[in-house]
């Protein structure tokens, strides 16, 4: 795939800021001023206030990551549940082309970056995370405002990361040993976000589901556990289920498939 450098897709409006607390807020708060302009991408080289899934923050330094939100409508709230699954393998096909991009010539076949897709949308790398996505959706009456805001580790090196993360996280920079221009990650995943979503929109889901499988396919018959309200949810991961819940087999054998949960990044 090869894009043009100052290349958007053409429907697209593009708000480059410098900073601001959060471009999820930013998308929320000027939904009145951007709502007959949408689908709308906000970048800012940096957060104040980063926000991460379940109240965490989200660590959001200059120029060290990606830090994106993209507001579109939905005309139907039945296809939201594989909103967090189109996000994380739009972040993985992104930085499969980066590290292409980065190494200039494509790897032999069998041997792509081994970027994975931890349910429902955690983005990991060799076990690290170095991706999350925090999706926020308002329901009107006839249509659904969607904010799917990513967050890309780019440019850390070793001791970037705050102590907590330090076991867990990872970055481009660290997979590659080189620096890419944020502008250039934000115009690939653009491409890449809204054809995937166009997939959703006509109807391929099992096209989706197929990749979210292959994605996933190195934690199969691992025993992983994620957040479910209050709960921690354990089991041996059997897949992805058809319509986007997660197949996960517990200690009598039998299945279960949950639609909703938190992923923990320790696996
Ligand atoms: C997570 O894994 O907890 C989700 C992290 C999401 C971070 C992104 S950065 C861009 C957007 N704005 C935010 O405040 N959060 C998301």
């Amino acid at each position: 795939m090869i894009f043009r450098n100052d290349d958007y897709p053409g429907f697209l409006q593009v708000i480059a800021l410098d900073d601001c607390d959060s471009t999820n807020n930013y998308l929320k708060e000027n939904y009145k001023q951007l709502e007959e302009r949408l689908p709308v991408l906000v970048t800012a080289l940096q957060q104040t206030k980063g926000r991460g899934r379940r109240d965490r923050s989200w660590e959001s330094k200059k120029n060290m990551g990606l830090y994106s939100s993209f507001g579109f409508h939905l005309e139907t709230a039945g296809k939201l549940n594989l909103l967090p699954i189109i996000a994380g393998i739009s972040v993985i096909e992104t930085l499969q082309e980066m590290v292409r991009s980065l190494r200039g010539t494509a790897p032999p076949p069998g041997t792509l970056p081994g970027f994975g897709l931890k349910w429902p949308n955690d983005i990991l790398y060799d076990k690290r995370k170095i991706s999350g996505v925090l999706i926020e959706n308002t329901i009107f009456k006839e249509k659904v405002y969607c904010i799917t805001g990513i967050g890309i580790n780019l440019d850390h090196e070793e001791g970037d990361f705050p102590g907590s993360l330090e076991d867990t996280a990872t970055s481009l920079h660290l997979i590659t040993g080189k620096t890419i221009a944020i502008e250039k990650v934000n115009k690939v995943l653009a491409h890449i976000f809204f054809s995937n979503l166009e997939m959703l929109i006509s109807k391929q889901e099992e096209e989706i589901i197929k990749k979210a499988n292959r994605y996933s396919s190195f934690l199969e018959g691992e025993r992983i556990s994620f957040h479910r309200d209050d709960k921690i949810m354990t089991g041996i991961f059997r897949g992805i289920h058809h319509d986007g819940g997660i197949i996960l087999e517990n200690e009598s054998d039998s299945i279960q498939i949950y639609y909703t949960g938190e992923p923990i990044t320790n696996l």
